[in-house]
């Protein structure tokens, strides 16, 4: 890409690490599935060996295109379900759905999560509330059904050491404050104390809770930042590793903290972010 070539650095290579298969016999839900990290991540698990729920809430051809994939490229299956997470009666059907297909849910992946940019004095009440919604209320709500199973359900043998796992898709703006997002730095935010609160509380019940907070990665919620080249320019200023992500080293994250291979891990945060939250600035000044 010019970008490398213009600044004499390394071209991005493919890392060479296939997923290894540590989920069997798991079952998992993915919401926000039909794309971007949310589809990286499904795709992912299944090739470790979960059974996925595709969640989408619009999208309802690229949810079956990620749920066709799975059934075809793997040895899992997956099924796709519309369900807005702000709506708890639609999260109580999407968990009621997957519940009666699968017997039991192992891993719930809250990914869901929209941005609705604006500076804070033009910002709406809506633009406010449908961030807050989906990004929180949503994750709060998927993570209450989430514990009321795994709890009902117990350690299940031959499945995992644990008797469930939450994985929570937050952001570098769980601690980077961003101007002109404020709804939604104030929803990864929550959602980060959320998501530890909970791990605390239901840790004694041998279920984890854990967050993956990416920074910049290359899905159609920051598409300006990477197809246009100056924007490009000025990302890798925030990035001291020098490239962006990719969506399927978030999936990677996700089945290893899905996994047993994690277990000891509870109410952690995982930064994948080319060390975006390393205060860049300093790397020539300060
Ligand atoms: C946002 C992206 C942004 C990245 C780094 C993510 O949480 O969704 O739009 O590029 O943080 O700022």
């Amino acid at each position: 890409m010019e970008y490398y070539s213009k600044h004499n650095l390394p071209t991005p290579k493919e890392p060479h690490c296939p997923v290894y298969h540590c989920l069997p016999n798991q079952k998992a839900i993915v919401t926000g599935a039909s794309s971007g990290i949310g589809k990286e991540v499904a795709i992912m698990l299944a090739k470790a060996g979960a059974d996925v729920c595709v969640n989408y809430s619009k999208s309802e051809h690229k949810a079956s295109e990620v749920a066709e994939e799975i059934n075809l490229r793997t040895d899992c299956n997956a099924f796709t379900f519309k369900a807005d997470v702000s709506k708890e009666d639609e999260v109580l059907s999407m968990f009621n759905a997957a519940q009666k297909r699968f017997g039991h849910i192992d891993i719930v992946v809250c990914n869901a999560g929209i941005q609705r940019d604006a500076p804070l004095v033009d910002m709406s009440v809506a633009q406010f509330d449908e961030v807050i919604g989906i990004n929180l209320r949503g994750q709060f709500l998927c993570s209450r059904e989430a514990v009321r199973i795994f709890k009902k359900q117990g350690i299940i043998e031959n499945t995992s050491c644990s008797a469930g796992k939450i994985l929570s898709i937050a952001s570098v703006h769980d601690i980077i404050p961003w101007a002109g997002h404020v709804n939604y730095a104030a929803s990864k935010g929550g959602v980060a104390m959320l998501i530890k609160s909970i791990a605390q509380e239901v840790a004694q019940y041998r279920i984890r809770a854990n967050i993956i907070s990416p920074g910049a990665i290359r899905t159609p919620i920051n598409i300006q930042t990477w197809q246009n080249h100056e924007a490009y320019e000025e990302l890798m200023k925030l990035i001291p590793y020098k490239r962006i992500g990719e969506p399927r080293e978030v999936g990677r994250c996700a089945v290893w903290l899905a996994s047993d291979q994690s277990d000891y891990i509870n109410g952690a945060t995982v930064y994948i972010d080319g060390g975006m939250t390393l205060y860049p600035g300093f790397e020539t000044g300060g």
